[in-house]
């Protein structure tokens, strides 16, 4: 039943790449994302000033566009601000919510997760919610209740049908950016602990649908580690989404420990 969930790579550009930058990365991809098409849902998720021109230039290739963040009135004084209704504008089908960047420094709060969570449902688009644990807290045994509460107040008062549909990141905050990643097998356990929380939160037939990603240090060298665990449908993929063959190399190899 795992083989059911199509696999779900997301590259999240963080704060890197001008339009210019961007443009050349989706010059280096094109070609390749033939490779992949119907077999993963691929997403890319520039920073707010390069979504025009990510977008332009995939043109109709089957890549994904998303944003990394959103807030969510659709508009108003808010200096600085992005709303939902502008990145449907652009094209995004994907909003990353609740990263723990935007955590940790920027003061999201599990409350301001929700509020995002169900803006950008309200638009029509998909949400990837991030979700994961403190170095403290792994060490102090806390990782599942850690992780579990991110999940259930940012699923709050979403309904099942709409569950069904999100992409859940768990992603170990003490792996991101570090180059140490969970090993595959941890990151399984802890996924798997998160479909059976949605369980009791949607039912059993969402958490059977629901895609639940890792991320933290995923690169090419080590993606088939995560391939092979049966609860983990997907990566995050941070400085490794940067260079288009770094990307499609990871794609390819998803699809081929999946197939
Ligand atoms: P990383 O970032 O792959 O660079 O560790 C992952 C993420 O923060 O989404």
């Amino acid at each position: 039943m795992e083989h059911a969930r199509r696999p779900i790579l997301a590259g999240n550009w963080k704060m890197f790449k001008t339009s210019g930058e961007a443009r050349r990365f989706v010059d280096g991809l094109s070609s390749h994302v033939g490779s992949v098409a119907g077999l993963a849902d691929l997403v890319i998720c520039p920073p707010f000033t390069a979504i025009a021109a990510v977008g332009d230039a995939l043109g109709s290739a089957s890549v994904a566009l998303g944003a990394q963040d959103v807030y969510w009135e659709v508009q108003g004084a808010y200096t600085g601000e992005i709303s939902p209704p502008m990145l449907v504008d652009l094209g995004c089908r994907y909003v990353i919510v609740g990263h723990s960047e935007r955590r940790q420094l920027f003061g999201e709060t599990d409350e301001t997760v929700n509020r995002k969570v169900k803006a950008v449902l309200a638009h029509g688009m998909n949400v990837i919610l991030c979700v994961g644990e403190t170095l403290g807290e792994r060490r102090a045994g806390a990782t599942e209740s850690a992780v579990l509460a991110q999940v259930r107040a940012g699923l709050a008062g979403i309904s099942s049908d709409q569950t069904a549909g999100i992409v859940l990141a768990y992603e170990p905050i003490w792996a991101i950016g570090t180059g140490e990643n969970a090993t595959g097998e941890d990151a399984n356990h802890v996924i798997r602990g998160i479909r059976s929380a949605v369980v009791e939160i949607a039912g059993p037939s969402v958490a059977e649908q629901i895609r639940i990603q890792y991320g933290g240090s995923v690169k090419p060298g080590n993606i088939a580690e995560f391939a092979e665990q049966p609860d983990i449908d997907g990566a995050l993929i941070g400085g490794a989404s940067l260079e288009p063959d770094s990307f499609i190399q990871m794609a390819q190899t998803w699809i081929g420990r999946r197939s």
